[in-house]
């Protein structure tokens, strides 16, 4: 079958929800995918941001293998250790005070769970007027009608009115306007490290900790959104540990499963009393293949070498990327990113440099209006990084 027969397929029968772009992608290796036809790319964007290791990773391949054999799925009533060992990893790695790990499907799911907690933590506080949850102008949160409200970005909810009671959205980096709208109603601030749908935009240097200390003054719950800058993208396991500061609770999704689905929320114990027995759950969620899958990939993610490794080809894009600047300074406006999440930010055209790019054999994709972000697999070599970034520069 080829590109398009199955995309004149796609188009009558898939819902149009989506700007798909026009091709059907069937097999992946590595940083390599090829489509229908038989044609290779080389693909820096990685699903977005979630085939952390690459495509079809022997060692993460293997695992959900082997858990196919053994058991699939035996549901949240009951206990699997694929499931408990993941939570024993993420827990860890967190460096919040014995904390707890639930297990979804999705980035949304995990943002619907920080949601919920941060309502009823101050409902258990006797702070029933306390249900609204500060987010930012530009964010992106989910689909779902309470993580798309929270989204700071109108065109995610148009039409989808009468929406969720208790959002309010508030300049990205800007302290003093989180003060000012701090009231006796606020519940929780959610954050992303790096804004990734909105554009690849990092919060400024301090942001993250002085959230922290206005939710420890006013007993708010600081709420981070690691969906897609966590698993050591960034050079940390999760990047609110560049700064620093410990979250109540943060979401996870995207790279944890290395492509196969699932979300994790984790919270401090102090948090965690918020959902007990009966207050959440999800029939797939931290289902025993995903878990299984998720265990190694979030093993190798996190190894120290591999996120140092993340580091410095990030800065060896920005050096690229700089030299291209100097090349064409009206075209190639600026970097963005931290590790291996980057965005650059072009004058104009950025939707038509990302399908050149496609032409010319790289996937990436556009953030926010102006941006072409990439999001490479953790395997990516220097070399593979300079000629990404040079059928770029072809492709402006
Ligand atoms: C920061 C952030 N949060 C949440 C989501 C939603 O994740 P999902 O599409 O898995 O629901 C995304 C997806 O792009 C994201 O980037």
């Amino acid at each position: 079958m080829t590109n398009e027969e199955i995309i004149e397929r796609a188009k009558k029968k898939l819902l149009l929800n989506y700007k798909q772009q026009p091709i059907a992608l069937v097999k992946g290796e590595g940083v390599y995918v090829w489509d229908a036809d038989g044609k290779r790319y080389l693909d820096l964007l990685g699903g977005i941001a979630t085939c952390a290791l690459g495509h079809c990773h022997p060692q993460v391949t293997a695992a959900a293998k082997a858990q196919l054999d053994q058991l699939w799925h035996c549901s949240n009533v009951f206990y699997s250790e694929p499931q408990v060992a993941l939570a024993e990893k993420l827990t860890a790695a967190s460096g919040l005070p014995n904390a707890r790990a639930f297990f979804c499907n999705s980035g949304a799911e995990a943002n619907e769970a920080l949601i919920k907690l941060a309502r009823r933590a101050q409902k258990d506080r006797g702070q029933s007027g306390r249900y609204e949850i500060l987010t930012f102008e530009n964010s992106f949160h989910g689909r779902t009608l309470a993580t798309l409200t929270a989204t700071g970005q109108p065109k995610y909810q148009a039409g989808f009115e009468p929406l969720p009671e208790g959002f309010r959205h508030l300049p990205y980096g800007d302290l003093a306007a989180v003060k000012a709208a701090i009231s006796s109603k606020t519940a929780a601030i959610l954050v992303e490290p790096i804004q990734g749908e909105g554009g690849v935009r990092p919060a400024p240097q301090g942001f993250l900790k002085a959230l922290r200390a206005l939710c420890d003054e006013h007993r708010l719950l600081l709420l981070i959104d690691e969906v897609q800058t966590g698993l050591g993208r960034t050079g940390k396991p999760f990047a609110y540990q560049h700064e620093g500061v410990l979250p109540d609770a943060f979401s996870l999704a995207k790279a944890l499963g290395n492509g196969l689905p699932i979300g994790a929320m984790v919270s401090s114990e102090e948090a965690s009393k918020a959902l007990p027995s009966g207050t959440h759950g999800s029939t797939f969620g931290g289902n025993l293949v995903t878990a299984a899958a998720a265990n190694v990939a979030f093993a190798l993610c996190t190894e120290p070498q591999t996120m140092e490794q993340n580091v410095a080809l990030g800065r060896y894009a920005h050096e690229l990327v700089h030299a291209l600047q100097q090349k064409k300074p009206d075209v190639v406006k600026e970097f963005r990113g931290r590790g291996l999440l980057f965005g650059i930010e072009l004058a104009s055209g950025a939707a038509d440099v990302v399908a050149r790019c496609r032409q010319n054999g790289l996937l990436v994709n556009l953030a926010g209006e102006k941006t072409v972000r990439f999001a490479p697999p953790y395997i990516v070599t220097r070399e593979q990084l300079a000629e990404g970034l040079s059928i770029f520069e072809r492709s402006l």
